[in-house]
Order: C-alpha cells, then sequence, then structure tokens
C-alpha cells in the first residue's frame, strides 16, 4: 500500500510494507527512554513516524538501512498523520530492487535509454570540437560517465532520485532540441552542449548513500557548489581536447550564469542568447517535476503546501 492511499484510512489502521526511511534519529523521551524519530516516504508522500522504547539493535538496524519492511499503525498528531512503528526488517536485495521505483528512487526512465539517448544527441553536434569535448566528459571519461548516469539531480529539490541527473539533463536537452527546431537565431549545438554539461558539478557536489540517493553535500560541493566545479572540469576537458577559446568561453559563460542571477548562486547574468535559453529550459525541467510532484501529495481538488516552491500547489478534481 502507499504511503498517500494508507493516510486515507482511520487512526489505528495497521500497515505492512516496504517503506524508505528518508531520515532516523535516536532522541529521549520524557521517561528517559529511547525512541526512533523517522520521516518514511515513497514516491506518493513523506509521513513523520516515532518508534517507541526503541532497541539498541533496531536502532542500529533503521540507522544502516535506507529501506526496511515495517510493520506500523496510523496516528494522527494534530490533524496530521504520523505513523507508530512497532517492527522493522531488512527486505531480501531482489524486494529492495524492485521497491526502487515506488519509493520514488529510481527515475521513471530505464537509465540505458537514457544513456543511449544521450550519445544520439552528442552524435547529433555538428561543430566537431563541441563533439569531442562531449565525447571526452560523457564517454571517454569512464569514472565520470559511470557516476553521472546513475546520480541524483539533487538531495531533495527535483529528480531526487538514481538517474534523475540524467533525467534532468536529457528533459534540458530536449526541450533545447525543440526549441531550436522552431528558431533558427540558435545556436543549436552550442545550447545542446550547455544543457548536456550544465550540471556536471553535480556529480562532485552531492554526497550519495550505498543506493544512490542524494544525502548532502561533499566537502568540496558543500565549499564549491555544482556551478564552480563544472567549470573546473569543463576547463579540464577543453585542455584536452583543445577546444576553440571562443568555444569554450561561451560554454563555460552558460554554465556559470544558468541559475540566473547571483541570489540563485550565479555569479554572472546570462549575457548569451544560448545562456538565457538555458537558464528557463533549465527551470522548465525543475518546475514541472516540483509541481507535479507536489500537486500529487494533496487530495484531489485540495491544495498542499509546499516547502520547496514556497506556495500552496493545487491537484485538480479532474484528472
Ligand atoms: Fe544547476
Ligand atoms: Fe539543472
Amino acid at each position: 500500500m502507499t504511503l498517500g492511499e494508507l493516510v486515507k484510512n482511520p487512526k489505528g489502521f495497521k500497515v505492512v510494507g516496504i517503506y524508505r526511511i528518508s531520515r532516523f534519529e535516536v532522541k529521549t523521551a520524557r521517561n528517559g527512554k529511547s525512541y526512533g524519530d523517522c520521516l518514511i516516504s515513497d514516491n506518493s508522500f513523506e509521513v513523520p513516524a516515532k518508534y517507541w522504547d526503541i532497541s539498541g539493535d533496531s536502532a542500529i538496524l533503521f540507522q544502516q538501512n535506507g529501506i526496511l519492511r515495517l510493520e506500523a499503525m496510523l496516528d494522527y498528531f494534530k490533524d496530521s498523520p504520523q505513523l507508530t512503528i512497532v517492527g522493522g526488517y531488512l527486505p531480501s536485495p531482489v524486494e529492495i530492487d524492485q521497491s526502487l521505483q515506488s519509493l520514488g528512487m529510481m527515475a521513471p526512465r530505464k537509465i540505458d535509454d537514457m544513456v543511449s539517448e544521450l550519445t544520439a544527441i552528442i552524435t547529433s553536434i555538428k561543430q566537431e570540437g563541441l563533439r569531442d569535448l562531449l565525447v571526452a566528459i560523457f564517454d571517454t571519461n569512464k569514472p565520470f560517465a559511470e557516476k553521472f548516469k546513475r546520480h541524483p539531480g539533487a538531495v531533495k529539490n527535483h529528480h531526487a532520485y538514481i538517474g534523475g541527473l540524467l533525467a534532468h539533463t536529457l528533459e534540458v536537452a530536449a526541450a533545447a532540441l525543440d526549441h531550436c527546431n522552431r528558431n533558427d537565431r540558435i545556436n543549436r549545438d552550442i545550447l545542446l552542449a550547455a544543457a548536456l554539461v550544465h550540471d556536471i558539478g553535480k556529480v562532485r557536489e552531492i554526497e550519495v548513500d550505498a543506493f544512490g540517493m542524494g544525502i548532502g553535500f561533499t566537502r568540496e560541493g558543500k565549499l564549491l557548489r555544482h556551478i564552480s566545479l563544472g567549470m573546473e572540469m569543463l576547463e579540464h576537458a577543453c585542455q584536452e581536447v583543445g577546444l576553440a577559446p571562443e568555444l569554450g568561453l561561451m560554454l563555460k559563460h552558460c554554465i556559470l550564469s544558468h541559475h540566473g542571477q547571483a541570489e540563485w548562486g550565479s555569479p554572472v547574468e546570462p549575457m548569451l542568447l544560448e545562456a538565457e535559453l538555458l537558464h528557463y529550459l533549465d527551470n522548465l525541467s525543475a518546475k514541472t517535476e516540483q509541481f507535479s510532484r507536489e500537486a500529487g501529495r494533496a487530495e484531489p481538488g485540495g491544495f498542499n503546501r509546499s516547502a520547496t516552491l514556497r506556495r500552496e500547489v493545487y491537484r485538480p478534481s479532474l484528472e
């Protein structure tokens, strides 16, 4: 049963199912006993949960495993659903693998299919230097290529699942391609190359757990963030393939300005048509994912207050 379905039941409803432990902390209750304070999630909802009088062994099980089979009871705290956990067990590796999609931990598209699309886009780049650069980054550099195809797009904000970075990158590139097909004033090769490399720094910025889910920022991620890390990686690849300086400059400007303005993390505003478009296309992909996810957490015909979007999101009753 999904968490979205579970929370429609009355207090006392019992459930057994495989869920993601998004957050877990051992705390001390007023009676001096230890309890587990958790956040349980799947791709439909997230619910806070308490595991009262937790044993040392169970605490270790919850600390070390991001996915568990939970035996729990539905409760309400100040009208909001909350679970009381009765037991937690380790699912088999096969069960874990089969649950990744429903737990919102895996990209909706197959990773191999997305890699084929990435390769096709790179092959379609006509400017030889840019094509060589993209091959050097996404194909020849095997350690990077392996990480990139499974990396999450974020810890929380958008595309925060295995393969999310590749899914987001392809969404930006596909929307860019569509826009180029309708506007011959755009430098197609620059915009496509910029779309593909704009977030490569996230591979070094986001720290992942054993499953490949983002759990926070790495040390260099915190200190430098993905825009500067991506610049460093791009500069290295430009040197490696001997990219024409002006092309390198345009691509670097696109990476640097893709967040649009200083308060969103870009040291310069877009000063190039392709850079401006990249900023909007990046936002288009992010907002599409955020709105559909946040609306999915509301009842049909109801609103959900989204912390990420800082507003209420409406889910139409007609679906
Ligand atoms: Fe970014
Ligand atoms: Fe992005």
